[in-house]
């Protein structure tokens, strides 16, 4: 990555490859270490509505915070394998999991995830990880704490936000005099009363570091990605996000609401994940689904899977932050590992394709249809594209 001073001289400039590629084992490495999010960026509606899981429904899933997978039990697949190499977010989709398919009551359940909360932590988080591998039964064992005040502030994500906040002095009761604006003003509101501050030296600053970066799960080949496709500086950027995001129908954006006001809408129920909504809790209750926990990288899940293994493929972004010749290994091991007809969903921050830029069209089409709906409707906007492929051999 060159710095930003540098990349305006020289426009085109460029560090060597292999000096990309040793920052980004330096971010995976650090990032794989902390606790950055407590909620999935990505709208988990969309991926609902789209994905097509049903009850033989096989999926391999990189699990970020867990709200997809969580959603995907009220489907009832027969199995999901979720993987990550961030061992904080993969303990927090399984404690996610069993609570949606085990928790006695919508209350208990609802107030650990939608507020956060729980009112005895210490039983109840242990007890809902029982039947969890041994790591994660003595990760919840030691940090069950984070749901005595609220789980949702907890977090490198959270904590920068808070900080923002704190800053620009938003919170719910401006949220909701915001939302009743039409979408234009909304976005003049951003301009007046968020943007300046994001302006200020110290915010620049911070906002082009690289423990922004890990908060907002950035790596250097993403965020050369992401600059590259929108022509914007980070701070930029970040502004246009919050205006895209004000865009949106913010009633039910939930991310506006996390981001805004630090917590979710309890008084609409549809402005919450869809697995935190009362009807996915009770068609997840009991489900049958076979859940596997792969603390490692996607890579190595997939070179130990034999051919026809999986129907659903969610990969987040993640192939964002690959270079383009592991974009088409992951491709490749997909086409091996998959079953006729398997669908495929990665977000992406550039407006490329990667089964094009790899050449692997053939064998991964695009669902434009789909890809373009899902693509208008992501409340989270961050990304350009959602693209669903459907897998031909
Ligand atoms: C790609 S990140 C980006 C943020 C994402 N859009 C979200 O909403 O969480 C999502 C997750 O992918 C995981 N991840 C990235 N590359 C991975 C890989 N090769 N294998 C397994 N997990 C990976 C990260 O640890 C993180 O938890």
């Amino acid at each position: 990555m060159v710095p930003d001073a540098l990349r305006r001289a020289v426009p085109n400039l460029r560090f060597p490859r292999c000096a990309v590629a040793l920052r980004d084992k330096l971010f995976q490495s650090t990032f794989s270490k902390l606790f950055v999010y407590n909620i999935l960026w990505e709208d988990s509606e969309v991926d609902e509505r789209y994905l097509g899981v049903d009850e033989h429904a096989a999926v391999l899933s990189i699990t970020g915070a867990g709200c997809t997978v969580a959603g995907m039990l009220s489907r009832r697949p027969v199995c999901i394998d979720a993987v990550d190499i961030n061992p904080h977010h993969l303990a927090l989709t399984a404690l996610k999991v069993n609570a949606a398919t085990r928790s006695p009551t919508y209350h208990e359940f609802y107030d650990l995830f939608g507020r956060g909360w729980s009112p005895d932590p210490e039983m109840t988080v242990p007890r809902l990880a029982e039947g969890l591998p041994d790591w994660m039964q003595r990760y919840w064992r030691r940090h069950w704490a984070r749901f005595a005040t609220t789980m949702l502030h907890k977090g490198l994500t959270a904590r920068m936000l808070h900080l923002l906040r704190r800053e620009v002095g938003v919170d719910g009761p401006w949220l909701r005099d915001v939302i009743r604006l039409p979408a234009e003003e909304r976005r003049r509101a951003v301009d007046a009363r968020i943007a300046p501050v994001l302006a200020k030296p110290h915010f620049k600053a911070f906002l082009k570091s690289p423990i922004q970066l890990v908060s907002l799960g950035i790596n250097f080949q993403q965020r050369d990605r992401l600059v590259e496709a929108e022509g914007l500086e980070m701070v930029d950027y970040f502004v246009e996000h919050i205006k895209r995001v004000a865009s949106t129908d913010l009633a039910t954006n939930w991310f506006g609401w996390y981001v805004v006001a630090g917590h979710y809408d309890h008084d609409n129920p549809d402005a919450v994940p869809p697995y935190l909504r009362r009807d996915r809790f009770e068609r997840s209750r009991g489900a049958p689904t076979a859940v596997r926990y792969h603390k490692r990288n996607l890579f190595d899940v997939l070179s130990q899977a034999g051919p026809g293994t999986w129907s659903h493929y969610t990969l987040c972004d993640a192939p964002d932050w690959l270079p383009a010749e592991a974009q088409k290994r992951l491709l490749a091991e997909i086409l091996r590992t998959s079953r006729d007809g398997a669908i495929v969903l990665a977000r992406s921050v550039e407006g490329a394709c990667m089964v094009e830029r790899t050449g692997m069209d053939r064998h991964f089409r695009r669902l434009d249809e789909v890809s373009d709906a899902a693509t208008a409707e992501d409340r989270s906007r961050q990304y350009r594209r959602v693209n669903f492929y459907r897998v031909a051999h």
